[in-house]
Formats: structure tokens, C-alpha cells, sequence
């Protein structure tokens, strides 16, 4: 797509912002949005910045029947000195072609897409909370959006991106959670569409969650769908487990999202020189580990969920108790270190953030 104008249109009634301090996350949304449609005669056209506003579709788009959809999750902060950060934006711009290869979407021009999102958080800078653990999440998506019935790649899609105010993904915040580990349901299979960010593999996690939920859990530990034997992810977070002294998470096998944050937590640990490993990991490995003591600390990463420390980790009934249900030294460091990075309080020695 060569490069376009966007074209914008300002909202004439801006909504009150939100008291920072209590933010729950992703149930407000700014004043703008970004828009762009597609079409095959056409390619990507029409890019435009218009006041935050429903959308109207014809019930037969294919988006509502077969869920041909893709989805991206980042962040902007805003730092002391009032500059306004993006975290790697650039890796959700290649997952996006990522996912959008997975699911027959046509490619978005990643520069003209970040330079949009760019633009709208221009726009929209006021928004960015400050408060501790605060952020201005930004929700790049894109629908298929031809009215028909048939099983097909639809000839037309508009891509969107919308921005919400957010605090800390779980009601916890930096404490820890419960999680279940999952043998009933499975996520995603290698060959399926585990490594894309698309709306079906969320979906389908509902119900494990819902009856998890009832038991006092968070979320669950999904397990691989063949032997349900290793460890994949949690669905809104990758996993890592600190044991004897060494961090494990599971390789990316086909089937688990290839987290921004993972892929960040990774190049910290390397940094400071503490041992990590993306390897097959399963859920006797971890539970021997428990019972021998050397299972240190379990966390898990996102955009949404940052670092998120696992205080209890349930499987088959048995309760295994992380740390005392504490945060652990390196779930807490991780945390602080990456905070920091993305809000500018550290210097950042891999170059990650963009100044917008
Ligand atoms: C994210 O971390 O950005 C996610 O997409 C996870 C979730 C909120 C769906």
C-alpha cells in the first residue's frame, strides 16, 4: 500500500476521563479511532481518525458467522517528563501479518500501520494514565466484513484501532494468582491457530475459565491437546517457572502465542545472566519439582497481565503452593525493571521504546 493521507475528523464532545487511580481494564475507550477499510479492487484505502463511535455491519458479514478476525494488544505510557512511550510496536506489526496469514487476511504495510496508531495516540496523549501501573492499552483489530454465507476468505475487512485507559489486567495486580492447571479442555493444537491472535482461540477458552472461575481460580494453565501432558500458556499470558535457579518456559511449538513480553523477559534474564531455557516442559516436571522443593517461583507475562506472579497452581486437585502464595524476588525484579523500561524511569539498553 503506498502511503496515504489520514484523514481526520475531531470529536466535538470529549468524554470526561477517568480517575486513573481506579482503573479496571479495557472498559473505556478515548475519543477517536482509527479506520480503514479493504477491499480487493482496491487494496488497504480510505485510512481515517474519526470520533470513537459504533460501527454498522449486515448481519451476513462473515466476521459474525466464521470468525475470520485478528487482533493485536500494546501499550503507550507516559513518563515524568511527559514524553508518551510505545513498547516494541513494531513486533505486534509483524504479528499482525503473522495472524493475518494464519487466517487469509491481507497483509497491512506494518510502517503505515504503526504510523496510524502513532497519530491516533498523538491525538489522543491526554488519555494516557499515570498513576502506578496505569497505561493507555491500544487495540488493533481487523473483521471481515462481506455479507455472505459461504466457508470462504472474504473479499472485504476494515481494520480498526481503538485505545482504553487500563490498570492491571487481573484484580490482583502485582499479587499473586491462582491458576488451574486444565485437563479437560485444550487451547490449541499444533497445525490449528494457537499462534495467532484471533478471537476463536479466546472463545473457546471460556468455558474451561468459567468453571475454573468457580473454584476460585483466575485462569487456567492450558496443556498441549495431544498427550495434554506439556505445558503451553495461560491464554492471556506466556508461562516461565523459576527452577533450582534456572528459568524454563515452553519453546514456541506451533500452538503457543509468541508473547511480546515473553520474548522481552527472555532477553532480560540473558542479560543479567540467569540461566533460561525455551524447552518442553510438562506438568510432572513441575509437579516433581514442587515436591522436592526446588520449584522456586512461577510468573506469567503479557501485555495486559505484564508480570504476573502465580501464587498457587492447582492440578488434579492437588494445591501446589508457589513461594507462600508470595511474589517471588524475580517475578517482583522482572516487574520493576520492565515497568520502568516502558514508562522511561530506566534507561533502556535494548533500544525497545519509541518516543511518539
Ligand atoms: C494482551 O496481553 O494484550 C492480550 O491480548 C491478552 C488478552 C487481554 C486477550
Amino acid at each position: 500500500m503506498e502511503d496515504q493521507t489520514i484523514q481526520i475528523t475531531q470529536s466535538h464532545s470529549k468524554k470526561q476521563k477517568p480517575n486513573s487511580e481506579q482503573l479496571e481494564f479495557g472498559r473505556i475507550f478515548t475519543d477517536h479511532m482509527f479506520i480503514m477499510d479493504y477491499t480487493v479492487e482496491k487494496g488497504w484505502y480510505d485510512p481515517r481518525i474519526v470520533p470513537y463511535q459504533p460501527i454498522t455491519l449486515d448481519p451476513a458479514a462473515m466476521i459474525f458467522h466464521y470468525g475470520q478476525t485478528v487482533f493485536e494488544g500494546l501499550k503507550a505510557y507516559k513518563t515524568k517528563e511527559n514524553k508518551v512511550l510505545l513498547f516494541r510496536p513494531e513486533m505486534n506489526m509483524a504479528r499482525l501479518n503473522l495472524s493475518n496469514e494464519r487466517l487469509c487476511i491481507p497483509r497491512i504495510d506494518e510502517d503505515f500501520v504503526l504510523k496510524a496508531l502513532i497519530k491516533l495516540i498523538e491525538m489522543e496523549k491526554d488519555w494516557i494514565p499515570t498513576a502506578e501501573g496505569t497505561s493507555l492499552y491500544i487495540r488493533p483489530f481487523i473483521i471481515s466484513t462481506e455479507p455472505y454465507l459461504g466457508v470462504a476468505a472474504s473479499t472485504s475487512y476494515k481494520l480498526m484501532i481503538i485505545l482504553s485507559p487500563v490498570g492491571s489486567y487481573y484484580k490482583e495486580g502485582i499479587h499473586p494468582v491462582k491458576i488451574f492447571v486444565e485437563r479437560e479442555y485444550v487451547r490449541a493444537v499444533a497445525g490449528g491457530t494457537g499462534k495467532a491472535k484471533t478471537a476463536g482461540n479466546y472463545a473457546s477458552s471460556l468455558k474451561a475459565q468459567e468453571v475454573s472461575e468457580k473454584q476460585g481460580y483466575s485462569q487456567v494453565l492450558w496443556l498441549d491437546g495431544i498427550e495434554k501432558r506439556y505445558i503451553e500458556e495461560v491464554g492471556s499470558m506466556n508461562i516461565f517457572f523459576k527452577i533450582n535457579g534456572e528459568v524454563v518456559t515452553p519453546e514456541l511449538n506451533g500452538s503457543i502465542l509468541a508473547g511480546v513480553t515473553r520474548d522481552s523477559v527472555i532477553s532480560l534474564l540473558k542479560y543479567w545472566g540467569i540461566p533460561v531455557s525455551e524447552r518442553k516442559i510438562s506438568i510432572d516436571e513441575i509437579y516433581d519439582s514442587y515436591k522436592n522443593g526446588s520449584l522456586e517461583e512461577i510468573f506469567g507475562t503479557g501485555t495486559a497481565a505484564v508480570i504476573s506472579p502465580v501464587g498457587e497452581l492447582n492440578w488434579e486437585g492437588e494445591k501446589m503452593d508457589i513461594n507462600n502464595g508470595e511474589t517471588g524476588p524475580l517475578s517482583q525484579k522482572l516487574y520493576n525493571t520492565l515497568t520502568n523500561l516502558q514508562n522511561g524511569t530506566e534507561p533502556d539498553p535494548f533500544d525497545w521504546t519509541l518516543e511518539v
